[in-house]
């Protein structure tokens, strides 16, 4: 580790899932537990990087050693990213966050009735295209959960959100995706290199992850 190119470096790491309020019992999210973020966010600590984790809701510990930056709306950490970017040296953008939330949000609870009920979404601003927009320095690092055609969309972001690179997990395979303690992904740079990496725990995946980061990082500074 104290060879690691991320020694003395930010990385800005978000993980986990957004909540979007609709009333004062109920919220849209998703099943992502935040396992993944958390996972990067240690072994980067491990390599002697200053991590900030930006974390949606989850019931698992924070690594020790991280700032930890709590958020619960899409909203919320779209905030939080902004205002912490600026330091960043390295962003992995893990979260799973809302695309869509509700377009009213109810400040008293919605009584059931008899009726059926459709409630009107508004999209969410995507984070990532924003800070793809804004870049100086920084290494921006996607993540994309699919359940279809991996490649093509992974290669659609990476372009299309001007990354640096991009992590894909299949949301559909055994042992992979949201709340195992294993993945299997495919790392795609934007210099046209890929790695396929067999199933492995979460903490394997964010090595082989730094590993590559730190690979880019040293080509940008020769
Ligand atoms: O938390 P775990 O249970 O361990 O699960 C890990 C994981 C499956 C959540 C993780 O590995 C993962 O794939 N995270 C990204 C999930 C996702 O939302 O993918 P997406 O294809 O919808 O979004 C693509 C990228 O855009 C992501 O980097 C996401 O953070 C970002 N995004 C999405 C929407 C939005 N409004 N703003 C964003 O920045």
């Amino acid at each position: 580790p104290s060879s690691s190119t991320l020694k003395g470096k930010t990385v800005l790491v978000t993980a986990g899932p957004t909540q979007e309020k609709l009333d004062p019992v109920r919220y849209f999210t998703n099943h992502s537990s935040g396992k993944m973020g958390y996972a990067i966010a240690e072994q980067a600590i491990k390599r002697g990087a200053n991590v900030i984790l930006i974390s949606g809701p989850t019931t698992i510990k924070p690594p020790n050693g991280v700032q930890l930056e709590n958020v619960t709306s899409a909203k919320d950490m779209f905030e939080k990213v902004i205002e912490c970017f600026d330091f960043a040296d390295v962003v992995i953008k893990t979260a799973a966050v809302a695309d869509y939330r509700p377009k009213l949000v109810h400040e008293q609870k919605i009584k059931k009735s008899p009726n059926d009920w459709s409630i009107e979404m508004e999209r969410t601003t995507d984070i990532l295209k924003t800070l793809g927009e804004r870049k100086e320095k920084q290494l921006l690092v996607g993540f994309a959960a699919e359940s279809e055609q991996l490649e093509e969309y992974a290669k659609d972001k990476l372009e299309r959100k001007n990354l640096d690179m991009i992590v894909t997990n299949s949301i559909v395979q055994p042992g992979a995706g949201f709340k195992a303690d294993t993945n299997i992904v495919t790392i795609f740079n934007k210099n046209g290199t890929r790695l396929d990496l067999p199933l492995m725990s979460k903490h394997e995946v964010a090595n082989y992850l730094l590993n590559e980061v730190e690979e880019v990082i040293k080509d940008s500074e020769k």
